[in-house]
């Protein structure tokens, strides 16, 4: 672990402008830096540096944080990566805490691991390049394949002498201990006896996303029908098939810069794109993909294109897996290729202009070519269609975008020849079961999952105006905080006839203590959980300071929420800089809103959950065919009245 003194000094060096200048381009805009953002394509500057608040912001991919979220976001780095990688450009001596013995002991069994595994690669590919059996049987093989020097170095492949023990002796000789190899998996122990699991098999090495070897796969090199043609390190403390892609590491550059990641089968489909000069190209090796394989395709691109080889019944199985990726929101594509042929023979055979032209023709997308393809299949056999439509719909209903599933919707009903109506009840009806099924906090997240028709827009509308609520309680958190104000409070009393009656209150106090009181009274919690872990880090740091010091705080937060609290201060920079002159004219205009716009914005959520509220009870009683109506109705009135008298004081009208 690097020491906490470590990262403060990284901290206390670091100019967000100066680290960000070796990649892009600034010039100054006022107190700020702007430039093209290295994140897109684009042609106009909307990227952002504020060296008073070291932070920037892109407008065009929404991205933004301090300098360390930077490198991560540039470099794709984990954050221990980035710190290093600071503290080398400003010289800054990298020290490394003391574990707990427990922890030194994994994380040096890990470590052991790791060396072991590396050691391994180079031994493997020592062998392939420079023995007499490695190069007559190994390199052969590879250049039979049609791989080229280059294209063998840069992905490190290697080979495993057919002996039983040549690379456990040597390892041990080397130092290595027997404890390490045996975990790694590249010996197997029984007994007495030792062997190398891979013996007599061609070695592609399995890297990290940061290049580090994990494991390895072997193929086989006699036609053996015993032997498996290819064997996989087992998994370990150090190699998780589940959370690895094979070729990741080679290509996440190209996956981020292309914005786009073509998804094959195997080792060799992967390496035969490289060599084809298509980089931006990950598989998952023989296993199912998983979400946490997508999660890592996700940190560098939204957009994935599966692709298949020619034979139907591959294609079928695998349909129900990209489901997967539809969940993480991700935009798929797929892409097959002739009867007999899949991406490795394919980019062998054909010249790099017309493998990237066939994949521009042939990429179709997902829910369409599923669509077509199942119709297909179905034609005439109603059953079948209606087996087919809940298909279709279940994918649809796994995108959590709902205009993009309206589009789909509309697609789909054009590709199936059938009403937009029906499909749109069939993933009404899947969405009600879910919901039966789910419990009352995956309830509300999904009701911002609904889809979006006609007679439910105002549902969404109602959605979108929390999180505008939530966003402008927060902001004025983070601008305002320290403020102190006087607010015209509202006080909830009972009357002389026990009626409920809200009577305005003169206090004076500063903003965030405002915010706590009102929310806490009313039990409110912010839907985003972001805005809540916000929240309460800053009302915890209003209450100890005087004073926000934005930059301290932002370091500590996680990235995610990092991110929120750079859009919402970027935000308010470029209305400050396009309002110059404007805010120049109004300087105190601006001061005098806040107690009301704070007051406003409670008010608004107030409202805004027991309209939600009451339309929980109303969907209550609807469902319920039993007695406990007459109670909800009473609450539900109880609701109304207290709305009317919110809204009165919002002087909103109400309809
Ligand atoms: N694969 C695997 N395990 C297997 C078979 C295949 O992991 N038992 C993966 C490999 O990554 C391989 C890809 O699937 O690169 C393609 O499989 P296949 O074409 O059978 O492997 P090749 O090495 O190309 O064999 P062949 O020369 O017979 O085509
Ligand atoms: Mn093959």
């Amino acid at each position: 672990m690097i020491s906490k003194a470590t990262i403060d000094k990284v901290f206390d060096a670091i100019r967000v402008e100066e680290v960000i200048g070796d990649f892009v381009q600034l010039k100054k805009s006022g107190s700020n830096y702007k430039g093209l953002s290295p994140f897109t394509d684009e042609k106009t500057p909307s990227f952002m540096v504020s060296p008073v608040k070291q932070i920037w912001k892109d407008f065009s991919s929404g991205k933004g944080g301090n300098a360390v979220a930077f490198i991560m976001e540039h470099e794709h780095f984990t954050y221990p990566e980035a710190i290093k990688y600071l503290a080398k450009k400003y010289g800054i001596e990298v020290e490394e805490t003391e574990a707990t013995d427990e922890q030194k002991q994994q994380a040096s069994e890990r470590e052991s691991m790791y060396l072991v595994s590396e050691y391994a690669q180079k031994y493997f590919e020592e062998n392939l390049w420079n023995t007499e059996l490695g190069k007559a049987i190994g390199l052969s093989y590879f250049k039979e394949r049609g791989f080229n020097d280059d294209t063998i170095k840069k992905f490190g492949l290697g080979y495993s002498l057919d002996q039983w023990e040549a690379f456990t002796r040597t390892a041990m000789d080397d130092g290595y201990q027997l404890e390490f190899l045996e975990k790694t998996g590249l010996t197997i122990v029984k007994e007495e006896r030792k062997f190398d699991r891979f013996k007599g098999r061609v070695m592609f090495p399995i890297h990290s996303m940061s290049g580090r070897v994990l494991g390895f796969g072997g193929r086989i090199l006699t036609n053996d029908k015993k032997a498996a043609k290819y064997l996989n390190s087992p998994e370990s403390d150090i190699y998780h098939k589940s959370k690895v892609l094979y070729g990741i590491y080679q290509a996440k550059q190209a996956i981020a810069k292309e914005d786009n990641c073509y998804l094959v089968e195997g080792y060799t489909d992967v390496i035969q794109f490289h060599q084809s000069g298509i980089h931006n190209v990950v598989s998952s090796s023989g296993t199912a993909l998983t979400a946490e394989q997508i999660r890592l395709i996700n940190r560098l691109t939204k957009n994935i294109t599966v692709l298949f080889d020619g034979d139907a019944a591959g294609l079928r199985a695998s349909l129900r897996g990209i489901d997967l990726i539809l969940e993480e929101g991700m935009n798929v594509k797929v892409c097959t290729f002739p009867e007999g042929e899949d991406p490795d023979s394919f980019a062998k055979n054909n010249a790099y202009e017309d493998l990237v032209l066939y994949l521009e023709e042939n990429a179709k997308d997902f829910i369409q070519f599923k669509a077509s393809l199942l119709m297909q299949e179905a034609k005439n056999d109603p059953i079948k269609r209606a087996e087919v439509i809940n298909d279709i719909v279940r994918s649809i209903a796994k995108i959590p975008n709902n205009i993009q599933r309206e589009v789909y919707v509309q697609e789909c009903s054009k590709i199936m020849d059938i009403s937009e109506e029906v499909l749109f009840n069939t993933l009404a009806q899947l969405g009600r079961k879910e919901l039966r099924a789910a419990s009352r906090k995956e309830r509300q997240e999904r009701k911002a999952f609904e889809v979006l028709r006609p007679e439910q827009q105002q549902k969404v509308e109602k959605v979108d105006r929390l999180s505008v609520l939530e966003h402008s309680l927060i902001k004025s958190l983070l601008l305002n905080g320290s403020k102190q104000e006087d607010f015209e409070d509202l006080a909830l009393k009972l009357n002389d006839d026990g009626e409920m009656v809200l009577e305005p209150e003169q206090v004076s106090m500063k903003v965030f203590q405002k915010m706590y009181l009102d929310l806490q009274q009313d039990e409110i919690a912010f839907a985003n959980q972001d805005f809540q872990e916000l929240f309460n880090i800053l009302v915890e740091r209003y209450n100890r300071d005087d004073s926000l010091d934005m930059k301290a705080m932002i370091n500590e937060l996680t990235p995610s929420v990092a991110s929120k609290v750079t859009d919402i201060l970027m935000n308010e920079e470029r209305y400050e800089l396009h309002d110059w002159e404007r805010k120049n004219i109004y300087p105190k205009v601006k001061d005098i809103e806040v107690a009301q716009q704070v007051s406003d914005t409670i008010l608004n959520l107030r409202c805004y959950l027991i309209e939600r509220k009451v339309l929980d009870l109303q969907t209550q009683t609807s469902e319920n065919k039993n007695d406990s109506n007459g109670e909800i109705l009473g609450e539900i009135r109880d609701y109304y009245r207290l709305r009317m008298l919110l809204s009165k004081k919002l002087r909103r009208v109400l309809n």
